[in-house]
């Protein structure tokens, strides 16, 4: 029996400490969540329509049927980039702009084996900008994936949650590792790894002068989709193991660091080195743009340090970088200088919750 109540639903952004594209590979990934929010609201309908609305994104209506649909071609597209690894395939699937809200909701009814006599109304509001490294994707799809789930009558059981976006984000992604729907389900600070799937949550509070100076820089959108540079990763451990292989061992070693002392005891000038060696590992696999490496670099130099967040960017901009300085107005005028917008927000808030 489906619910009458309307259904409000948010998760949170996320972002990378450390490890992505090593996660990938089946190394450990540092995450934690940002302030940011995906509003999700969902209203009965009477009749068998099911429209989505989104704040950035305009609307559409389907029918019940439609979005099952959907889905299950969105699967048989995602079946043969598999089989081709073609990531060009991949764009097709969410290329409609509300492709991937109404995979998303498909996933839900198809998990739940939903038989619905009625539609709904989904209204999509979210905070956290598209394309960034942010987690926007993962947000839409957990909270869709929550606010179906309730309607149904089911209670929010957080991995069931987590493994209907984590289908979505396949669809999105290609070959995704699942740390960004994991953390933004979870919340606050999470050590992921792929395989066997763990989810940490780490009661690691992160110490006031670390977490009051965090600059998050916005470069733009990279050039790149994330299954590109996943693919693009994938390729150079073909030919260069023994680079990728160095670059993930130390990435490992680093992320124990953070947990195991630097963060723990606030250690400023710890967390300095460790960004900058991470932000290098990165730099080795090839997956920091010119551009974001001079900015890096400028930053490096006022005795700060930065890193991309997510999967980063070879011609162009490379979404956030999350750079940091004990005294963060220094990074502050780096990023005036080079005429890029920024902002501070809150790391490790609450994961996927009801509102009403
Ligand atoms: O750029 P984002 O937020 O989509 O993050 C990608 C992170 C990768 O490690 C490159 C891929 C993944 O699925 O973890």
């Amino acid at each position: 029996m489906s619910s009458q109540e309307l259904v409000q639903i948010s998760s949170p952004g996320k972002l990378f400490l450390l490890g992505e594209h090593f996660v990938v590979m089946g190394a450990p990934a540092l995450l934690t969540t940002v302030d940011l929010r995906c509003n999700v609201s969902l209203s009965p309908r009477s009749d068998q329509q099911i429209t989505i609305a989104s704040g950035n994104l305009g609307s559409q209506e389907f029918s019940i049927q439609e979005i099952l649909e959907r889905r299950s071609i969105a699967q048989a597209q995602w079946d043969q980039f598999r089989e081709s690894g073609n990531v060009g395939l991949l764009t097709e699937i969410t290329k409609e702009l509300l492709a991937y809200a109404s995979i998303s909701i498909g996933e839900a009814l198809h998990y739940y084996g939903a038989k619905l006599n009625r539609g709904f109304g989904i209204s999509i509001d979210s905070q956290i900008p598209v394309g960034a490294g942010l987690g926007s994707s993962a947000a839409t799809s957990v909270s869709l994936a929550a606010a179906v789930a309730l309607h149904l009558g089911h209670q929010l059981t957080l991995l069931e949650i987590n493994d209907i976006a984590y289908e979505a984000e396949k669809r999105r992604h290609g070959n995704p590792s699942g740390a960004d729907n994991s953390t933004v389900t979870f919340g606050g600070v999470i050590r992921f790894v792929r395989e066997p799937k763990t989810i940490e949550t780490l009661n690691l509070g992160i110490p006031e002068n670390l977490s009051s100076n965090f600059v998050l820089i916005d470069t733009g959108k990279p050039n790149e989709s994330t299954g590109e540079m996943v693919a693009k990763v994938a390729q150079l451990r073909r030919d260069n193991p023994s680079l990728v292989n160095a670059a993930l061992t130390s990435q490992t070693m680093l992320i124990q660091e953070l947990i195991d002392s630097v963060v723990p005891s606030g250690d400023e000038a710890g967390f300095v080195r460790v960004v900058k060696a991470g932000e290098q590992n990165l730099e080795n696999i090839g997956v920091v743009s010119p551009s974001s490496i001079a900015l890096i670099r400028a930053i490096e130099k006022t005795g700060g340090a930065a890193k991309i967040c997510g999967a980063g960017g070879v011609r162009g901009s490379t979404g956030i970088v999350l750079a940091y300085h004990p005294d963060r107005k220094l990074v502050e005028t780096v990023a005036k200088d080079k005429g890029l917008s920024f902002f501070s927000t809150t790391l490790g808030v609450e994961g996927l919750r009801r509102e009403k």
